[in-house]
């Protein structure tokens, strides 16, 4: 049986209606993908260039053909391997699919998400949900109900409560459309795994329209610093001088002693905690007012690598 607030997500969707919800990776702002008035009404939410392609989410791997064609072997191997996962996969897309989702591309990217409510809404459903991440174009993606409710107010029908994202930073997206696999954006499947998986490095970068891959994306309004372990102490010292809010967010091996004066947003002790806790330390840093996030990366390896990417572009949307 359907949770209640199940029944009703799907009805708001058939009505062309947005229904938030959540995903192993970051909460999801959904419309019907075949309706291309409510995708109208997703891209003005959002905020967000109509030439810019959403992913739509599927309940199951075989569902697959009816939104995609000629489907490469080894894009099936993935999607066999990684879903329900933090995987999307860009392929040729189907009539099915309207010019409004793809921002007018041959293509579309595909996935089925690994969030039990997530799954139960697309069931229940029985369509393709597009669903870009839960926030304004440009900003800190959400991985809280309460976040995408502070995020979006009342332009969003409804929000479905899952808890927190147990990922916390977007899928990986492969392009599938081209002779070898590309990643588009690295994300929740490690470059590691994908190299397991295909039995070769996938390369990671391409021309697309991804707004996900713009250098200046995923932004607080605080500003992002990027620091190393070793400086991060004299740099907060040298901007709480001249009087400035600054937040620390940085692995826990790095956060020796503390300055007075400084927040510390966060301190997580491996690659996987610093991914959930990402986007809730940046979205604390603008409750609090603050005016600088000093960043210190995680290494670049496993899950690692996708938050060093986002860290990167958020400090470069200054
Ligand atoms: O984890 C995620 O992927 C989350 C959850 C909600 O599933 N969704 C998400 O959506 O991050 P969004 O719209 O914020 O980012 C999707 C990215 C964009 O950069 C978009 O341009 C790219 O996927 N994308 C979608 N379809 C594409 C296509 N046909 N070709 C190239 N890029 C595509
Ligand atoms: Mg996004």
């Amino acid at each position: 049986m359907t949770r209640p607030e199940v029944g009703r997500a799907v009805a708001i969707l058939r009505d062309g209606g947005l229904v938030a919800f959540p995903t192993e990776t970051v909460y999801g702002l959904g419309a019907d993908a075949a309706n291309p008035a409510a995708l109208g009404r997703l891209y003005a939410v959002k905020g967000r260039p109509v030439e810019h392609p959403v992913i739509v989410h599927l309940a199951d791997v075989a569902q697959l053909d009816e939104w995609a064609r000629e489907i490469p072997t080894l894009a099936r191997a993935l999607a066999a391997a990684c879903w329900p996962g933090p995987l999307t996969l860009v392929l040729r897309r189907t009539p099915r699919v309207p010019d409004a989702a793809t921002g007018g591309l041959d293509t579309v990217g595909l996935r089925v998400p690994a969030h039990p409510l997530a799954l139960e809404l697309l069931t229940a459903f029985a369509g393709g949900i597009a669903a870009p991440s839960a926030n304004r174009f440009g900003h800190v993606s959400p991985t809280t109900a309460a976040a995408v409710r502070a995020e979006l107010g009342a332009d969003v029908d409804l929000v479905l409560d899952g808890g927190p994202c147990a990922v916390g930073v977007e899928s990986t997206i492969v392009d599938c459309t081209g002779g070898a696999p590309r990643v588009l954006r690295e994300g929740g499947v490690t470059r590691e795994r994908l190299r397991e998986l295909v039995g070769d490095d996938v390369p990671v970068g391409g021309v697309t329209r991804a707004p996900g891959t713009l250098e200046a994306h995923y932004a607080p309004s605080a500003a992002v610093e990027l620091v190393d372990a070793v400086a991060v102490r004299d740099r907060v010292a040298e901007l709480i001088r001249v009087g400035q809010a600054v937040g620390v967010l940085a692995p826990a091996r790095a956060v020796r002693s503390e300055v007075d004066g400084v927040v510390t947003l966060a301190a997580p002790v491996d690659a996987d905690e610093y991914a959930r806790v990402l986007y809730a330390a940046l979205r604390h840093a603008d409750a609090l007012g603050l005016d600088v996030v000093l960043a210190v990366p995680p290494a670049p390896e496993g899950i690692g690598a996708a938050v060093a990417d986002r860290l990167r572009r958020a400090a470069a949307s200054r």
